[in-house]
């Protein structure tokens, strides 16, 4: 069997069917154009994000019903390796809907599948097949899982020899770092709640970061900061990279184009330095594009070369 160097996983992933429409009117009938159909949730954008950069990972998510069945054609169309888990439960859709009067974006998220605890042990099992040197965990946990499930895939990509990097929120992201992980990518909300403060100004960011890293809780942290770019935390550096001028159309799946930049620099063979580059530049491109969609190639290339000619100008401080 093919061996890939990064596997990604979704355990509540989505159908997002997008629209426009004209005028959001309550007990009307609001009609809407041809819906568009993507593949969505945390890991398997990453895994996307992976293949528009040329590289290969596989995508290993949850499938339920004639949804699931849908979900699977579309990663199927997108090219990329994957395995699936059944649940009884089916795989949710979500709806984004933009009203052309305003430009104003909605989006209606659902809740994920209900795991049961054989299908939870199911996913664990398959992860423990694989043998990548990367993991990726993103996005929430599906009703049913426990929220130390993050946890458990922690223990299993130390047993697989894995690193494993996690982008996920609240308690179950407290619980996947009591094990200690390879790679963190909080936005910096989700910092702020790790180290229980009420929020952070872009000073505190990385003494907030260290505390995690000394107590052994991650490696790397690499804090997303949206507009202004990001924070590169280890115990020996920190760098600040910001975002380059774009003309943002939406910011969905920024987050995760991020984290599949990040994991393909790597998965290359780059620098920490580097890898922040382009999780920069992959999550900016994404900004570029309206609605789910995630980014272009040759957007990517010109941010890079942007926080190549610019970027370093800006480096806060080495450590
Ligand atoms: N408004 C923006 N302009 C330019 N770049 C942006 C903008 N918003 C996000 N980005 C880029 O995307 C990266 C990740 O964004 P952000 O910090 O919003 O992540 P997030 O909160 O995890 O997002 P998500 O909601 O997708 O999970 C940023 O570091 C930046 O490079
Ligand atoms: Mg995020």
């Amino acid at each position: 069997m093919k061996r890939n160097k990064i596997v990604t996983l979704t355990v509540s992933p989505a159908i997002d069917k997008s629209t426009h429409f004209a005028g959001l009117v309550a007990e009307q009938k609001i009609r809407c154009e041809t819906p568009h159909f993507d593949a969505g949730g945390g890991g398997i954008n990453v895994s996307k994000a992976i293949a528009r950069l040329g590289g290969n990972s596989l995508a290993v998510f949850t499938v339920g019903g004639a949804s699931g069945e849908l979900l699977e054609e579309l990663v199927k169309k997108e090219g990329i390796d994957y395995k699936t888990i059944k649940t009884k439960s089916w795989t949710r859709e979500n709806f984004i809907a933009v009203d052309t009067l305003t430009n104003a974006q909605y989006r209606f998220g659902m809740p994920g599948p209900e795991i049961t605890d054989d299908e939870a042990q199911a996913i664990l099992t398959a992860l423990e097949e694989t043998k990548p040197d990367f993991l990726v965990a993103s996005g929430s946990l599906s009703p049913g899982l426990e929220d130390d499930f993050y946890e458990k895939v922690a223990t299993i990509a130390t047993n697989i020899g894995a690193k494993l990097i996690v982008d996920t929120s609240g308690t179950p992201l407290e619980r996947a770092i009591d094990k200690g992980v390879f790679l963190l990518k909080p936005n910096v909300g989700e910092l702020a709640r790790l180290v229980k403060a009420e929020s952070l100004e872009i000073n505190e960011v990385d003494d907030a970061a260290r505390e995690i890293i000394n107590k052994g809780k991650c490696e790397i942290m690499v804090v997303s900061l949206g507009a202004q770019g990001a924070v590169l935390v280890t115990k020996d550096i920190c760098e600040h990279i910001p975002a380059p001028p774009v003309q943002k159309k939406s910011t969905v799946g920024a987050g995760d184009s991020m984290v599949g930049g990040m994991v393909w620099a790597l998965s290359a063979g780059k620098s920490v330095s580097k890898m922040l580059h382009w999780g920069v530049a992959c999550g900016s491109a994404a900004t570029m594009n309206e609605g789910t969609q995630l980014f272009k190639q040759d957007d990517v290339h010109k941010l890079l070369n942007w926080i190549n000619t610019y970027g370093e100008k800006y480096q806060i401080r080495n450590l």
